[in-house]
């Protein structure tokens, strides 16, 4: 997969250097190009952003840097013959957009060429996503309902997420299968030895050998966890009855 990044922060991406995702650009799964969208201004300041009009607070990235960056790395790539099936996404974090979500990033992780545009400030004026929505596949995506500084953070978290899922770049691909969200419940608790540490013992089916009752312990304790942490996860049919209609619990 091809990865490009636009920001004002080039630095901020230095730790996809590192670990799983680190090995992966070395050994060409991932091939990722960071982008300063400054390298596209042409006055002396260097300036990226502008005040709103019609007033209000804070600045906002001004189009033609944006639109000289995203050129450059599109390039021939768009407009494509097919736009709305075909060629790069490109990715503008916002919190004003679709949730991400396990499944997005799946579906995301099968892309030949992502780009993302990392808007600072106010965010970008509109005619940049509004371009490029009338030339191919655009995309506002929220990491959650808060607000960040900056798109990078969210980068960051959705390159993580999605890079993981490129066969190859976690070296057991099992331990994808077993984690939260991939069945749509949380995942079961894990453990290690010792078999008692500070008072507290390892759930004693654990230890049985028995990979029949250790696996059904484990989805149950999936489905007791999710729904005590996060009950609209749960689909109708796991809820027991006596809660399908109780208000969330939340113990621990
Ligand atoms: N930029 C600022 N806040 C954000 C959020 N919650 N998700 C994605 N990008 C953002």
């Amino acid at each position: 997969m091809r990865i490009d990044i636009v920001t004002i922060f080039p630095e901020f991406f230095d730790v996809l250097n590192l670990s799983l995702l680190g090995k992966a650009r070395q050994s060409g799964l991932i091939e990722l190009g960071v982008h300063n969208l400054r390298d596209h201004t042409y006055d002396r300041h260097h300036s990226v952003d502008d005040t709103p009009y019609g007033g209000g607070a804070g600045m906002v990235m001004k189009a033609e840097p944006w639109g000289a960056a995203l050129d450059a790395i599109l390039g021939a790539e768009i407009p494509r013959v097919d736009a709305a099936t075909d060629g790069p996404i490109l990715i503008f974090p916002s919190p004003a957009g679709d949730q991400f979500t396990q499944a997005m990033a799946r579906e995301l992780s099968l892309e030949q060429h992502l780009v993302f545009g990392c808007g600072r400030y106010e965010g970008i004026d509109q005619r940049v996503v509004d371009h490029y929505e009338a030339r191919g596949r655009v995309r506002l995506v929220s990491l959650g309902d808060y607000v960040l500084n900056g798109g990078e953070v969210a980068v960051m978290a959705m390159i993580e997420a999605i890079g993981r899922l490129i066969p190859g770049v976690v070296g057991n691909p099992d331990s994808l299968v077993e984690e939260s969200h991939e069945d749509g419940l949380l995942e079961y608790p894990s453990y290690t030895k010792p078999s008692s540490w500070r008072g507290l013992d390892v759930p004693q089916v654990l230890l049985s050998g028995n990979h029949g009752a250790i696996s059904t312990w484990r989805h149950q304790q999936q489905i007791e966890r999710t729904e005590r942490v996060r009950p609209d996860l749960m689909s109708p049919d796991l809820l027991p009855p006596a809660n399908a209609k109780q208000s969330p619990s939340r113990r621990r």
